[in-house]
C-alpha cells in the first residue's frame, strides 16, 4: 500500500514504458488533456474544440495513460495529418511519444492511409529538437508551407514532415 502511494506521488522515478497504456479518450479525460495541451503547445485548444475533436468521425485520438490518467495524446485525421502530439513534461524522453507514433502508424495502415504528415512551425525547428525526433520516428522533411502555421500568435512558415506508409500503386 505504501509502495503504491509512493508510486503515484513520484511516477517519474520508478516509471517504466511498459506501464504506459494506450487507449481512446473518455469524457472524464478532458481536464487532463487540456492540462497537457496547455503545458506543451503554444495553441492550446478550448474544451469545446477538444469535445468537437473527440466527436469528429474524421479524427482519431489516442491517449497514453499511466495508472489510467492521461500523460500524452496524439490526434490524427483520416487524411493522415497529425494535428497535435504532446506529452506531459514529466513524462518526456521515456518513449511515450514513440509509443503514440507507433499506435497511429498501426491505425493508419489499417485505414489504408498512404502516409502521415505533420507541420512544424519554423521557429520550433530552430529552437527545439522536434525535427531530429521526427527523423528518428521515420518522418522526412518534405517541403515548406509558406505562411502555413500560427506559432505564438504569429503566422509563419511551417516545415512539412512526411512518413510514407504505402506507395500509391501498392
Ligand atoms: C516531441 C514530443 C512529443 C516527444 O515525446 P517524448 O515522449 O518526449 O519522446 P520519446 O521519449 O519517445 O523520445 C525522446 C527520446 O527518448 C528516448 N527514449 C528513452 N526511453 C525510450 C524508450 N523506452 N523507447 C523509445 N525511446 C526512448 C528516445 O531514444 C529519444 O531519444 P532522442 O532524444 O535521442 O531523440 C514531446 O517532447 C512533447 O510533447 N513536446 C512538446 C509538444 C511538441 O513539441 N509537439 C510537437 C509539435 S510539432
Amino acid at each position: 500500500m505504501v509502495a503504491a502511494i509512493g508510486l503515484m506521488m513520484f511516477p517519474e522515478k520508478i516509471y517504466s514504458i511498459n506501464m504506459i497504456k494506450i487507449r481512446k479518450p473518455e469524457v472524464t479525460d478532458l481536464n487532463f488533456i487540456l492540462d497537457i495541451d496547455l503545458k506543451s503547445t503554444d495553441d492550446p485548444w478550448t474544451i469545446d474544440q477538444w469535445r468537437g475533436a473527440c466527436l469528429n468521425k474524421d479524427s482519431y485520438i489516442c491517449l497514453a495513460t499511466y495508472f489510467n490518467d492521461p500523460v500524452g495524446f496524439i490526434i490524427c485525421n483520416t487524411a493522415g495529418r497529425i494535428l497535435k502530439i504532446a506529452i506531459k513534461p514529466t513524462f518526456r524522453n521515456k518513449g511515450v511519444g514513440t509509443k503514440l507514433i507507433e499506435t497511429i502508424k498501426y491505425w493508419a495502415v489499417q485505414k489504408n492511409i498512404l502516409g502521415l504528415g505533420i507541420v512544424v512551425p519554423e521557429s520550433l525547428c530552430y529552437t527545439g529538437n522536434i525535427c531530429k525526433w521526427l527523423n528518428k520516428q521515420g518522418f522526412l522533411a518534405n517541403g515548406i508551407l509558406k505562411d502555413g502555421v500560427k506559432y505564438c500568435g504569429i503566422i509563419e512558415d511551417g516545415f512539412l514532415f512526411l512518413l510514407v506508409l504505402r506507395k500509391d500503386n501498392e
